[in-house]
């Protein structure tokens, strides 16, 4: 074929695609579609293996794996996407490792902040959620100015777990409850003259703790997907998991792809009658 009659062959293509993609999503839509997915992106370094590649390459592809999915997501609908790119027991592997995950998040981080990039052109805002202090300062930075500058968009909200776990998750929360009581105690003694706080105000409770998670602005997933076969849940969104669909599917991360994604909201369609039953039952 020539190069006009290529042109024409792949905008006819693209165009077949596209139509593709939105017959589907209509089709999806027929059923409860999840308002918020969570991801454990597993098996990155067994892409890798297989493969006779870098384990860099296995993060790297892991990336792709992680727009495409999110670009579905957002066609479909789905307000909340949020991930596990990096927890605090990660630091325990081997230094290069950490340092190219590092590196691939600074340089990620920097193509986001691009005017043109993906995240910017969807209009999705960007959170990133665990410890940040644990990251290197540079990243630090960069992440900072990314949730700055994405903090007025509204379409769609991505979650980037990073230094986090359930448990510390957990931890800081009691913690900065604890401390906001003490403070509201320690302002009401003073202002009545007492030294003397009454001992239910030092209370914390449900909602005292939930408004300190990190992950307070969002809703509690409806699915967490967890690839390469793993049934664990990696100390991964502990406190907002008990009424999701947990989903596990054999593929790798890097490969996991829309068809992997389908098939996760087919199942989640099945069982949502039964999840909502189980939470009003409560
Ligand atoms: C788990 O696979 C994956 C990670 C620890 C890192 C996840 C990172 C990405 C998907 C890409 C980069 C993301 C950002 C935000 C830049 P594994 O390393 O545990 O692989 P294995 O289970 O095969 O050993
Ligand atoms: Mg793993």
């Amino acid at each position: 074929m020539d190069g006009l009659g290529d042109g024409v062959f792949s905008k006819v293509y693209v165009s077949i695609c596209n139509f593709l993609r939105k017959l589907l999503w209509a089709i999806l839509a027929v059923g409860p579609i999840p308002n918020h997915v969570a991801v454990i992106m597993d098996g990155n370094r067994r892409f890798a293996r297989t493969r006779k590649l870098e384990k860099e390459y296995g993060h790297r592809f892991g990336f792709l794996s992680l727009i495409s999915t999110l670009r579905n997501c957002y066609e479909l609908g789905i307000k909340y996407v949020t991930v596990y790119a990096f927890s605090i027991d990660n630091f325990k592997r081997k230094p290069d490792e950490v340092g190219g995950l590092m590196e691939l998040l600074q340089e990620k981080l920097e193509d986001a902040l691009k005017e043109e990039s993906f995240i910017k052109t969807c209009g999705i805002k960007v959170l990133f959620v665990g410890n940040l202090s644990l990251l290197p300062e540079q990243v630090q930075d960069s992440a900072k100015k990314l949730m700055e500058e994405t903090a007025h968009n509204t379409r769609a909200i991505l979650s980037v777990c990073v230094c986090y776990t359930s448990t510390d998750e957990i931890a800081h929360a009691v913690q900065e409850a604890c401390d906001e009581n003490r403070l509201i105690c320690t302002m009401r003694c003073n202002s009545s003259g007492t030294n003397k706080g009454n001992s239910d105000e030092f209370l914390v409770t449900l909602a005292d703790l939930e408004k300190h998670m990190y992950m307070a602005h969002c809703p509690d997933p409806d699915i967490l997907i967890r690839t390469s076969g793993e049934t664990r849940l990696s100390n991964f969104l502990l406190w907002q998991s008990c009424f999701c669909y947990l989903h596990i599917t054999k593929a790798l991360w890097p490969e996991f792809s829309l068809r992997h994604l389908v098939w996760a909201i087919l199942e989640y369609q099945r069982v949502q009658p039964y999840l909502e039953k189980m939470k009003k039952k409560l």
